[in-house]
């Protein structure tokens, strides 16, 4: 007894210790060592400018990086929270790693300053919902959100639509429904594994108009045959429809040949829901085209005006040269009026040339 209690005195009566020693200052690298010895470090990765902060128990961001990194690892810390100004000196960030750390809070505007970004990891944190800034930077190609424990409906309620998206992993993330994905045109690959989804209505995927890779693996119920026994089949009949390869050699078990589905209706909702993202990828696309051209174009604008402006440049040098080289023969004339002219001449043109800068 005496002994627990002079174990749970023990750390006030060094803390009333170090308050009584004016002089002895805590820091923390006193305690661990290992803290002031580890440190980021950089490299070049594909061309790019890398900074590794591998597993070096960082509790937030660190701000004393150089700011033109383009790749971020982070993966393996401590951080619990994101806020606005944790990148907001790192704006040429286009790879972010911030896999394993304990990420519960992200700020509203906390990846604004991230409009290059294409692909972030947040998979095994404490995320309930996506943080859907990250939906909204114009160049993001992929999300990682596996091993987050997202509320119902997966946290996408009010996510805004993204563009760009192509890839999108929501695997083991206790999901029970598919989450209300909104139109992603460009979304090729989703990986939903893991998780208990009960049922995939054909109208949940068709607003993914592009995509190829579905990962289902790990949801055992997808093949029963639900309430209507109409699920499991209408899914299968989707998927087969519109070429989309079931990732892991995961099959839907639907009992085709048990059953009449003839009563489970057209798919009609879904098709119009697909048509609508097909032609909004379509108008994307030539978007993307005419704004192509019109770059090319001012390109090639900009070398004329370039080779012009050249031209002219020679043209006046050729001219001053031409008039000087008559002034001197002016000169030798020893005309004092026309010598007068001649200067004025110079003189006039002098003035254009100051003007026209
Ligand atoms: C963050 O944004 C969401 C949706 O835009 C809004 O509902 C919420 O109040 C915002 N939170 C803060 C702290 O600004
Ligand atoms: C859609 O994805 C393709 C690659 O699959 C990419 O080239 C294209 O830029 C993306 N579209 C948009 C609007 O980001
Ligand atoms: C889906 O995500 C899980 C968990 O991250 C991963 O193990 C699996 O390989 C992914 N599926 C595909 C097809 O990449
Ligand atoms: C599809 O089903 C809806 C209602 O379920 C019906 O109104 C529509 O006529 C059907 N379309 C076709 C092509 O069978």
């Amino acid at each position: 007894m005496f002994l627990q209690t002079a174990f749970i005195l023990l750390p006030f009566l060094v803390l009333f210790e170090i308050a009584q020693t004016a002089s002895f200052s805590v820091d923390p690298s006193h305690f661990n060592p290992r803290e002031s010895q580890k440190r980021c470090s950089y490299l070049r990765d594909h061309g790019m400018m890398a900074v590794d902060c591998y597993n070096l128990d960082l509790s937030s961001i660190p701000q004393d990086l150089r700011t033109n990194i383009e790749i971020l690892q982070a993966t393996r810390n401590r951080i619990r929270d994101l806020y606005k100004d944790s990148f907001a000196r790192y704006t040429d960030i286009k790879f972010l790693y911030l896999d394993d750390n304990m990420i519960s809070y992200v700020e509203n505007e906390t990846f604004d300053p991230l409009q290059d970004l294409e692909v972030i990891r947040l998979s095994h944190n404490a995320l309930v919902r996506i943080p859907s800034g990250v939906l909204r930077l114009p160049k993001i190609r992929k999300i990682f959100l596996d091993g987050n424990r997202l509320i119902n409906e997966g946290g996408f309620v009010g996510a805004p639509v993204s563009e760009s998206l192509e890839s999108l992993t929501l695997a083991n993330c206790y999901l029970k429904e598919l989450p209300p994905l909104k139109m992603l045109p460009n979304l090729s690959e989703l990986n939903v594994s893991g998780n208990d989804v009960k049922r995939i209505l054909p109208q949940q995927l068709a607003p993914m108009c592009k995509l190829h890779w579905l990962d289902l693996s790990g949801n055992s119920r997808l093949s029963e045959r639900g309430e209507s026994g109409c699920d499991c089949y209408l899914l299968d009949s989707w998927i087969r429809n519109k070429n989309i390869i079931l990732q892991r050699g995961y099959k839907l078990n639907c009992e085709s040949d048990k059953y009449d589905f003839s009563h489970c209706g057209n798919m009609t909702e879904a098709e119009e829901i697909y048509d609508t993202c097909k032609s909004r990828a379509a108008a994307k696309a030539q978007e993307a085209k005419v704004r192509k051209t019109w770059y090319l174009i001012g390109i090639i604008l900009a070398a004329i005006i370039i080779i012009v402006m050249l031209c002219l440049l020679y043209l006046h040098l050729r001219n001053k040269t031409i008039q000087q080289e008559n002034k001197f023969a002016i000169n030798n004339n020893t005309d004092g009026k026309s010598v007068s002219q001649a200067d004025e001449e110079i003189a006039t043109d002098e003035l254009l040339k100051e003007i026209k800068c």
